[in-house]
């Protein structure tokens, strides 16, 4: 369980002064990039922060200092209501990674945001993706093809690490040679390990991406970067420095999420032999294995800004506050989703907010629910029944989108 007490707490280099006058039960010891206490399970974790109060809103020293909300319906709100939460700062700390996440259109509020959204729902909406699917299956089967002979696989580096950002890679036209570097200037942004600042991770997407973004601008290529640099605003073309940004913000968007939400299913189901079973013989239960996963596991844990002081739950934020909102307890609400940890095929609801809420409600979704759709598919034709290689300590990753470490699956060889 994380502690909700201020023992060790006291304000240091790295925690925060509490807002004067707040209750020392509204605090508790939880860094959204380290969240892990007791367990290594990313939704257990969140589920044991919002057990551990009977509050809405907490507020936590790490990172800056800022709130998290708790509640299913807070939480909803707080992704769409761009009067009191702004989207100008998305992430925490929030004078280093907030101030150095300046991309278009999430740090954008609306009405300014809705034009620049339009070019990226023209190109990402589920029609541009239907011309991706072939790709996404001839793919999916020679990746699965080139390890099933194997019985094992480690499927976080043979699969989900692959197949996503290959796709993404096709989908923006640039050389897999450039993938383990803009992963992981993608990654210091949602999961920072340290290894640069966010500033000069800006720094190297805007060295990378400015003079492919140059060489595409004009040209009759039909990618989604080419066409970025096409995108008008407000009757007039983006400016260079408006497409750079927009660029670098769908490459921090596709580039992790979809990975992650892979290997968070794959887990699951390798502990699930029932689900597996029942997925096997009838491929109709692809669809719901989709939507189920999508409901049990949200990643996304995205912030906010105050824009004026706001009453929440009988505390005051202040203006310049920033506030944390993990999608995961959405669906993880017992009052959402009965039995939320379990994953039920026969759902006759599911209520989530896996891609965020309200104007910037993901434009990725449509390429992500297709990625994994063919993915079930493709897997359960050659590979129906499979399990964890025992023995492994299973860990997960906090930030602002959730991950999933390296684990190993095998299945009988001659499945394959
Ligand atoms: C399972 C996969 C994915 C999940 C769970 C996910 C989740 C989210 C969430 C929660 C948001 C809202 C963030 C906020 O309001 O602060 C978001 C926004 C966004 N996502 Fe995704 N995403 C996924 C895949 C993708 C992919 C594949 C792409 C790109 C091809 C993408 C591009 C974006 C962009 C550009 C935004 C900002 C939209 C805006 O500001 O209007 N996402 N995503």
């Amino acid at each position: 369980m994380t502690e909700t007490t201020l023992a060790n707490l006291e304000p240091t280099a790295e925690l925060a002064t509490p807002p004067a006058g707040l209750a020392k039960d509204r605090i508790v010891d939880f860094d959204i990039y380290n969240p892990f206490t007791d367990s290594n399970d990313l939704h257990r974790t969140w589920m044991d922060l919002q057990a551990s109060t009977d509050h809405k809103i907490v507020w936590t020293p790490h990172n800056g200092g800022h709130w998290i909300a708790l509640d299913s319906d807070l939480i909803v709100q707080v992704y769409a209501d761009h009067e009191r939460f702004s989207s100008f700062n998305v992430l925490v700390p929030k004078d280093t990674a907030g101030e150095a996440y300046r991309f278009i259109p999430l740090s954008l509020n609306p009405p300014e945001h809705q034009p620049y959204r339009k070019i990226l729902n023209e190109n990402l909406y589920s029609s541009s993706i239907k011309k991706l699917e072939p790709g996404i299956r001839e793919l999916t089967a020679e990746l699965i093809d080139g390890f099933v002979d194997n019985g094992q696989c480690n499927f976080v580096e043979e699969f989900a690490e692959q197949l996503p950002l290959r796709i993404f890679m096709q989908l923006v036209d640039l050389d897999v040679e450039h993938l383990p570097k803009l992963k992981h200037l993608a990654d210091e942004f949602t999961r920072p390990d340290g290894s640069m600042t966010p500033q000069e991770a800006t720094a190297e997407f805007i060295r990378f991406t400015t003079p492919i973004l140059q060489e595409r601008r004009g040209s009759d290529r039909s990618d989604l970067l080419t066409a970025i640099t096409r995108g008008e605003v407000f009757g007039r073309p983006l400016t260079d420095e408006e497409a750079l940004r927009m660029a670098i913000q769908v490459m921090v968007g596709g580039l992790d999420t979809v990975v992650n939400f892979m290997g968070f299913t794959v887990q699951l189901l390798a502990q699930s032999p029932d689900v597996q079973a029942r997925i096997a013989a009838d491929r109709k239960l692809i669809t719901p294995t989709v939507n189920e996963a999508l409901r049990r596991l949200p990643l996304v844990a995205s912030g906010r800004e105050i824009v004026h002081d706001t009453e929440v739950d009988g505390v005051t934020l202040r203006k310049g506050d920033m506030v944390i909102s993990p999608t995961e307890l959405v669906a993880l609400d017992p009052d959402m989703n009965d039995d939320p940890l379990r994953f039920d095929l026969d759902r006759k609801q599911r209520k989530h907010a896996i891609f965020g809420s309200g104007p910037h409600t993901c434009p990725g979704q449509f390429l992500a629910r297709s990625e994994m759709k063919i993915f079930l598919e493709e897997w359960f034709d050659r590979i129906p029944s499979f399990e964890l290689v025992p023995g492994q300590n299973l860990r997960h990753r906090g930030g602002i989108v959730g991950g999933v470490e390296p684990f190993m699956i095998r299945w009988p060889a001659q499945s394959g």
